[in-house]
Formats: C-alpha cells, structure tokens, sequence
C-alpha cells in the first residue's frame, strides 16, 4: 500500500484542505454513493475518515455555515488520473442531505485521510488467521474497504450485514457485489430476520471462531453487543466509532469517549477504529452523521 505513513501504521493527509470534484453519484439502496476525484492524496487505510464539507451552497438551510461532516472512506482505487474515493451517505440532517444532492462536477472541500485504520488480523492475535466483518446501516462503508485490503493481503473474510429496513439499507450492490454477504434485516425484508448480531452469535459459537478477528461498524447499540460478545468468547474485535466531530484534528475534544482503565480517548486521533477492550463502552451519546 502506497501513501504517506506513520509509525502506527495510520497514513496521513496533507497538510489543510484541498478541492475535490465530484466524478461520479448514484443511487445504493436507499443510500447514496458519490465518488472524488483525489489526483494527490494517498492511499487511504481501512477505517479512515476523512472530513467533508461541499465546496457550493454548504450552509443553504440557514445561512449559518455547517461544520465539516466526517465520513469513513468506503472505498479507493487507484488508476491513471489518480485515486476514486467513493463514500456512502444517507439523507439523515442538513449536512449529510447537502452531501446526498451532491451532483457530479461539483467541488468538495476534503481534508484526509485521517485517524487510525484497522488492524490485520494477525495484530490483534497470534492465532487470528481471518476477519469477521459486522455491519449495520451507514456503517457497512468502512468494511467494504476492509474487505478489498484484507483480500489484497491473502485474508479471507466473512462479511455480516444487517439493516432497519430496504429505505435505511444500501451499499451492498456496489461496494459487496463481488462477495457473499450473510444478510439480516429487522423488518425481514432480507434474510435473517432479526439483527446482525444474531448472525455473528452463531459464527462465534463455532469452532473456527478462535482464529478469527472481528470488525464492526454499526450504530452504538450493535457494537456493544459486538464488543460485549466478543469479550465473553475470547475472540479479538476492533470497532470503528462514530462521534460528533468538529474539528477532526484532536483541538475541540467534541469526540471523546471514556476508556475501559480510566479517562478519555479522542476519537480522531486515537481512533475512529479502536479494540474493544480499550474502551468502557462503545454506547457513544450523539453518534452519526448529521
Ligand atoms: Fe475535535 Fe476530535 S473532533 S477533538
């Protein structure tokens, strides 16, 4: 993987914000995927984020101009005019809908890649041969990217995908269309009826379970009940964590949340991705995009 990198693995953005075009946006489901042309940037790690803001109309609603939303890369491929950066949005508040009507050829503001990506399986144990992947709504982007980087290094995965319903579900024919995806919905309008974590219960119940890692991204209820069942079977997991970012650099401590021995990590610095055993909860008040 090419990019800039730092000692823990993480690569960094260039320094300030830069101006991306829109190349591409279309329907997912009932998401929405917009793609920037990033000619200089580097090559993103899974579970980074990178900051947004639309270059036109950023502050229609009210005049008053919106903070820039952070948002998990959901997949980078490089070809000859540079990087696509392809990110999934749902209509959820002012910031996200401006980002949702995004139109191709428009500029937007980036600042990125930013914060900690993923660990390999192998980092997190000894035994840990492949990944686990659990997903839930909007957080199913950065588990995409997992999957190509994971594969791209001989890792195997199995990918768990869970939503509300049809109108808050999408991604999985653009960003898993390669690979098989375990599916539960709560309205059944899916495969397993019920929740994702229903799903993973039976692989952690199973016996290859202990040379696996998990990975979650999902909303807070679901990665506590992922990092919960992974502590009680023993098994690695690292979540990746959604909280209100203002700054996205570590000044304004908007992000914080308590640590498992006492104190506070910063999201976007120490994170977005995190071990499930370093934090006290991951039931984060004000979680998501808006
Ligand atoms: Fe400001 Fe993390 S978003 S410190």
């Amino acid at each position: 993987m090419s990019g800039n990198g730092s000692g823990d693995g993480r690569t960094l953005a260039p320094f300030g914000r830069r101006s991306l075009e829109v190349v591409d946006v279309h329907a997912s489901g009932g998401y929405r995927i917009f793609s920037l042309r990033d000619a200089e940037g580097p090559l993103p790690r899974a579970g980074q984020f990178y900051m947004l803001a639309a270059g036109n109309r950023w502050a229609e609603r009210d005049e008053r101009p919106f903070l820039p939303r952070a948002f998990s890369v959901a997949d980078a491929v490089a070809d000859d005019d540079g990087l696509r950066l392809d990110f999934l949005v749902d209509d959820v508040g002012p910031g996200t809908a401006r980002l949702a009507g995004l139109e191709r050829g428009e500029p937007v503001w980036v600042n990125g890649p930013l914060g900690r990506p993923f660990s390999a399986p192998g980092d997190l144990a000894p035994g840990a041969a492949g990944g686990i992947l659990v997903g839930g709504g909007i957080g199913v982007a950065p588990l995409a990217i997992l999957r190509r980087q994971l594969a791209e290094r001989g890792v195997a995965t199995r990918i768990l995908l869970g939503f509300r319903d049809a109108l808050h579900s999408g991604g999985l024919d653009d960003l898993f269309a390669c690979c098989e995806v375990r599916l539960a919905s709560e309205d059944g309008h899916a495969g397993h009826k019920g929740y994702v974590t229903d799903l993973l219960a039976v692989l952690l119940e199973g016996d290859d379970a202990g040379s696996s890692a998990v990975y979650a991204c999902g909303p807070p209820a679901m990665l506590e009940a992922v990092r919960t069942m992974c502590a009680e079977s023993g098994v690695p997991c690292e979540l990746a964590m959604e909280s209100p970012m203002a700054c996205g650099f570590g000044a304004c401590f908007g992000c914080a949340v308590p640590l498992a021995e006492g104190g506070y990590m910063r999201l976007c610095v120490d994170g977005p991705v995190v071990g499930g055993g370093e934090i006290e909860t991951a039931l984060v008040a004000g979680a998501g995009h808006r």
